[in-house]
């Protein structure tokens, strides 16, 4: 469906959007270099702020704070600015009434391309097949960005068709730790229950890890523009990319720990939280890792947030959102897609409903062989629980994605999903996969 304007997208960015002048490499051998791993994981419009968000961090990167392209690999699914509900084809925002930033982005990795596995071999600096072949070429002197857009679940990151489990991303984090891969790293990650991936990530890697939410919570979509109508943003990501641009054009002058604690503040609605080296990276100016452009450009006054004009949404229901919307638009014009769109909603009403009961259903078998222990599902239902088993995670998500329901199609689940994933810490795999098994026997 998005070939056509893929290849047309494709054309426009490496002819529009390329300018030598501004890769001038300003840092010497010896200081290092930046290096950074851009993702938004998603696809579809009503993901739209996904792809916005990463598309204005890249422009910061580039143009703003000198980090030469080169260095700076980008994947994102691509179907926003050419996409048939966009109002304004070509262009993505990230602000109301904000200026493009979809024109001059390089996508390293698009499409198809957007999976976990191309996303880990970036990391592993493997070299790849698909899309531009950039890899993470970053040695021991080097510092590293990574930030990662999308939903999540417990320890999982969503991508297009697919998801990262913290057990596969642990591996690697280790083996770049081991091999020298870099000096320091440093990850922004705004997704549902993104602490969950680094809530036990050593503070002796030189990793820190920036999240927008706690281990147990969604995080939140901002800026609903009535003309484009998706959000433009998310909460948090634009938090601290907002924070970023006050301190241009010398981002020495703000620590890891100072945007840590402002943005904390401003993001209201979930926890923002930080995991893994809080002594050395902490006291890092943000320059260490996002760049600085020194220019003789004067500071820009610093953007005050509008909270008044603030509606905002949990991550996961931002689609059937975004459903009611489009349908109350169409109901005069429109009655045909009007009803279909009332007939898909409904459905969702009712699978949501369904899948609390499907899991329900899961945990009363799994936990039937101690049916005198009430408590254990009474715990398991309570609220989100610290994952002991990274594999066994990975083993029931995987299981229940592809027998019963798939985030990407039904965002909505990530809210119930720790009831399938907090049995891990009390019960073996196989016996959790096989009342999956038996519960969804089905294929989405
Ligand atoms: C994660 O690890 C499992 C087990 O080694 C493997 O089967 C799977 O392909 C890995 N997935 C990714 C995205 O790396
Ligand atoms: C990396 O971490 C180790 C152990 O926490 C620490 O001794 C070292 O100073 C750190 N290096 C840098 C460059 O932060
Ligand atoms: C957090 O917000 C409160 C109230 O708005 C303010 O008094 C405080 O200084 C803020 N702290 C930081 C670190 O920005
Ligand atoms: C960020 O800045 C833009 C433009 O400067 C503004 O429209 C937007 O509201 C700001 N967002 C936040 C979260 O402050
Ligand atoms: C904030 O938003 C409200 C509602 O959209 C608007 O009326 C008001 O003028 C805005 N204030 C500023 C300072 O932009
Ligand atoms: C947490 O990290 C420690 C130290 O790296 C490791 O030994 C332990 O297995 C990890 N626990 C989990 C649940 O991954």
């Amino acid at each position: 469906m998005f070939a056509i304007p893929l290849i047309i997208a494709s054309v426009l960015l490496t002819v529009r959007g390329y300018h030598l002048a501004e890769d001038s490499l300003r840092q010497s051998e010896s200081e290092g270099k930046i290096w950074a791993v851009i993702v938004a994981g998603s696809s579809n419009w009503w993901n739209y702020r996904h792809q916005s968000d990463v598309c204005h961090l890249y422009h910061l990167l580039t143009k703003q704070h000198g980090i030469p392209r080169k260095n700076v690999i980008t994947m994102m699914y691509n179907d926003i600015a050419f996409n048939e509900e966009n109002p304004r084809q070509g262009e993505i925002i990230n602000a109301v009434h904000g200026k493009d930033v979809y024109e001059g982005v390089m996508i390293d990795y698009m499409g198809s391309d957007v999976t976990p596995q191309n996303f880990l071999d970036i990391l592993s600096g493997k070299s790849l097949n698909v899309g531009s072949g950039k890899t993470l070429k970053s040695g021991p002197k080097d510092t590293v960005l990574v930030n990662f857009v999308d939903h999540g679940a417990p320890g999982i990151l969503g991508f297009p068709n697919d998801e990262l489990h913290l057990a596969n991303l642990t591996l690697v984090l280790e083996q770049m730790f081991n091999n020298n891969r870099y000096k320091q790293m440093f990850w922004y990650v705004e997704a549902c229950y993104s602490g969950s991936m680094f809530k036990n990530l050593s503070s002796s890697m030189n990793i820190t890890v920036h999240t927008a939410a706690n281990e147990e919570e969604s995080s939140y979509a901002c800026f609903y523009d009535n003309e484009i109508g998706v959000y433009l943003g998310d909460c948090w990501s634009t938090n601290w990319m907002n924070n970023t641009e006050q301190f241009l054009p010398n981002l020495a002058q703000e620590t890891i720990e100072q945007q840590y604690q402002i943005v904390k503040n401003e993001t209201v609605f979930s926890h923002a939280s930080i995991y893994g080296d809080l002594v050395y990276i902490f006291k890092e100016p943000i320059s260490t890792f996002l760049g600085h452009s020194r220019s003789e450009t004067k500071p820009k006054p610093a953007s005050r947030r509008n909270i008044s004009s603030r509606r905002t949404a949990a991550t996961p229901d931002v689609m059937l959102e975004h459903l009611k919307e489009k349908m109350s638009r169409l109901v005069a014009v429109n009655s045909v897609e009007a009803e279909r769109l009332d007939k898909e909603i409904r459905y969702h009403i009712q699978t949501e409903g369904k899948v609390q009961e499907i899991l329900g259903e899961i945990s009363d078998q799994v936990t039937a062989s101690r049916s005198r222990d009430g408590e254990i599902v009474s715990v398991v239902y309570k609220r989100p629980q610290s994952i002991e088993y990274p594999e066994c995670n990975r083993d029931v998500l995987s299981a229940f994605f592809s027998q019963c329901y798939k985030m990407q199609t039904h965002p909505y689940i990530t809210k119930y999903l720790y009831r399938l994933t907090n049995l891990c810490n009390a019960f073996n795999s196989k016996i959790i996969v096989s009342a999956v098994t038996r519960m969804c026997p089905q294929k989405f």
